[in-house]
């Protein structure tokens, strides 16, 4: 293997890994503690302190942390650009599309409601997929302007674990104390339906279509069918889409699974719950597909243009070389970590969707935070249990802590407070008055156990409750803060005020 001068200098052969991370040298915290003087110096002339394995939001901000904190820092990145899954793929340019998609929406069908009348509006989709494309593109040139702010510097390839250590980029080796996976995640194909990324898309697809199709199937009713779907029923294509399960979101609180249903119907989704796909053939004229009653029972076929498979995605693993370090994998192909982001093997630690929990971009960057403060021998730690997720359809959907449903499974007693938006003032004014707050609280002591809303801009509204959760409050200590008004965050207070049965204004 070369001994290949990197940017850094720091290139080593392969013939010379830096020895692991020695256990028995732990920090007050437990964890290793890698920033003492001498580790620093013999690191800077033998290698870096971190090498991370993929820049999406988890790797990269573990990178910038680790550096903030005095650590050498490396990051390797196959793509082409920075930012991962979520920042080129993912949460951005979905969430561009959807919000260009609902101004196309407003002006057809919602402003002249508010007085505003406009002429015949049409669609130039080439543009919208520009913005998108150039919103994408500030976003990652950002995080190489971070890179380069922190002196973190960006091995460009694909990194492979060659020994505890080591990591092989291209034909060079570079040593590294820890060595950090966060290789995020893929698409999950279906049998049967094999994606071309023309007719039948998984999300990156779906976020290129060169033409609003007259009939898209979405085959699974979670996350990114539903955004996706709004996408493209708001541009013009019928939507129908195919779950499995008897049910949306299956993890989403079930009373806000079925208002979100019934809201999406009301738009002119159609679904097909308790349905399954067994094959697909496509042709010039688009793709057809049969179902199955997941229960079992008689075929039939349904007609589209374009097919969007959204059934979920796996960890990212491939090529990384674990299985040849002996890294242990989890029953789903997850790398296994303690509590602490540590593999089985020392010095090797993984985070964000390569672990297991939500796959969230928000979570894979709570937990960089606090692999990167570990390795520096802080205590770094995520609260599971305060972690939002939010649907970014319109209305959107938003959810922390506990489902009734999982309260009731674990036998705690609790109190439900609701609100619906519409006796909220602002949302009356904004004609947004569709959905509710539930706020779910500890029986006995009042603290604030989970939160479920649906309606306008129910993720901004979420962040209040997360804090609260965070901060171990009860739902009299919302109810007694004073809240903006006309504001929906009103909804929050008087959601609150419900859970005491003292709701003002209802
Ligand atoms: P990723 O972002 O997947 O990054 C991993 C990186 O590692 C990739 O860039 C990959 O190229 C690189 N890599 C992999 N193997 C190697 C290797 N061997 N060498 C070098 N580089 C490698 N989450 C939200 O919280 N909010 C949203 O609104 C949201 N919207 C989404 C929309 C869509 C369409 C999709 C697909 C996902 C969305 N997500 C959203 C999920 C979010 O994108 C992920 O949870 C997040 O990106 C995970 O971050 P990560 O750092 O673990 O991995
Ligand atoms: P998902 O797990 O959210 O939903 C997949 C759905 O497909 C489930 O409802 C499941 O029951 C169904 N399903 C599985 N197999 C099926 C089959 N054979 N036929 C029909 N239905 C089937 O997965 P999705 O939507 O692919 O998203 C992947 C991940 O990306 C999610 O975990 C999510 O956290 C993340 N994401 C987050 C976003 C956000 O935070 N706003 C946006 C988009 C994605």
């Amino acid at each position: 293997m070369a001994v290949m001068g990197a940017s850094s200098g720091f290139a080593v052969s392969s013939q010379a890994p830096c020895a692991p991370p020695s256990l028995a040298r732990r920090g007050a915290s437990g964890h290793e503690a890698t920033n003492d003087q001498q580790d620093a110096a013999f690191m800077s002339e033998t290698g870096f302190d971190v090498i991370v394995i993929g820049a999406g939001p988890g790797g990269y901000v573990c990178a910038i942390r680790a550096a903030q904190l005095g650590l050498k820092v490396a990051c390797v990145e196959k793509r082409d650009t920075l930012g991962g899954t979520c920042l080129n793929i993912g949460c951005i340019p979905s969430k561009a599309l959807l919000h260009s998609s609902e101004h196309y929406e407003e002006a057809v069908h919602k402003l002249a409601d508010h007085g505003v009348n406009v002429g015949p509006v049409t669609l130039d989709l080439e543009r919208m997929h520009a913005r998108k494309g150039e919103v994408v593109s500030a976003n990652v040139k950002g995080v190489e302007f971070l890179f380069k702010k922190n002196k973190i510097t960006w091995l460009k390839g694909e990194g492979r674990i060659t020994a505890p250590g080591q990591v092989t980029v291209g034909d060079t080796a570079y040593a590294a104390k820890n060595i950090v996976i966060a290789t995020g995640s893929d698409s999950i194909n279906l049998p049967g339906v094999a994606v071309d990324e023309k007719q039948i898309v998984t999300s990156t697809g779906a976020l290129e279509l060169a033409a609003v199709p007259k009939h898209l199937v979405v085959i699974g009713g979670g996350v990114i069918g539903l955004e996706l779907g709004s996408v493209w029923r708001r541009l013009g294509a019928e939507v129908t889409v195919v779950e499995f399960l008897d049910r949306l979101v299956p993890t989403m609180d079930n009373e806000l699974g079925k208002a979100f249903e019934r809201i999406l119907g009301k738009q002119g989704f159609k679904f097909r719950l308790k349905t399954k796909v067994t094959g697909a053939t496509t042709d010039d004229t688009g793709v057809t597909l049969t179902l199955e009653p997941a229960a079992g029972g008689a075929a039939e076929t349904l007609q589209a243009d374009v097919v969007l498979v959204a059934i979920g995605r796996r960890a990212h693993t491939a090529s990384l070389g674990l299985a040849e370090v002996g890294v242990a994998m989890d029953d789903r192909g997850r790398v296994a970590t303690d509590g602490h982001f540590a593999t089985n093997v020392p010095g090797i630690w993984a985070i964000g969707d390569v672990i297991a929990g939500a796959m969230l971009a928000h979570k894979a960057e709570e937990e960089g935070v606090a692999l990167a403060e570990i390795l520096a021998g802080q205590t770094g730690h995520v609260n599971y249990g305060a972690i939002p997720g939010v649907v970014y359809t319109w209305p959107e959907v938003a959810s922390v802590g506990e489902t009734e449903e999982e309260l009731k499974a674990r036998g705690q007693a609790y109190k439900v407070g609701k609100f619906p938006f519409m006796a909220n003032a602002r949302a009356r004014a904004m004609g947004d008055v569709d959905g509710f707050v539930k706020i779910l609280a500890d029986k006995d002591t009042d603290k604030v156990l989970g939160a479920h809303i649906i309606g306008p801009d129910a993720g901004t509204l979420i962040a209040e409750i997360v804090l609260a959760i965070e901060f171990g409050a009860s739902s009299e200590d919302i109810a007694r803060t004073c809240h903006a008004h006309p504001s929906l965050n009103e909804a929050v207070k008087e959601a609150a005020l419900a859970v005491e049965g003292r709701a003002l204004h209802i």
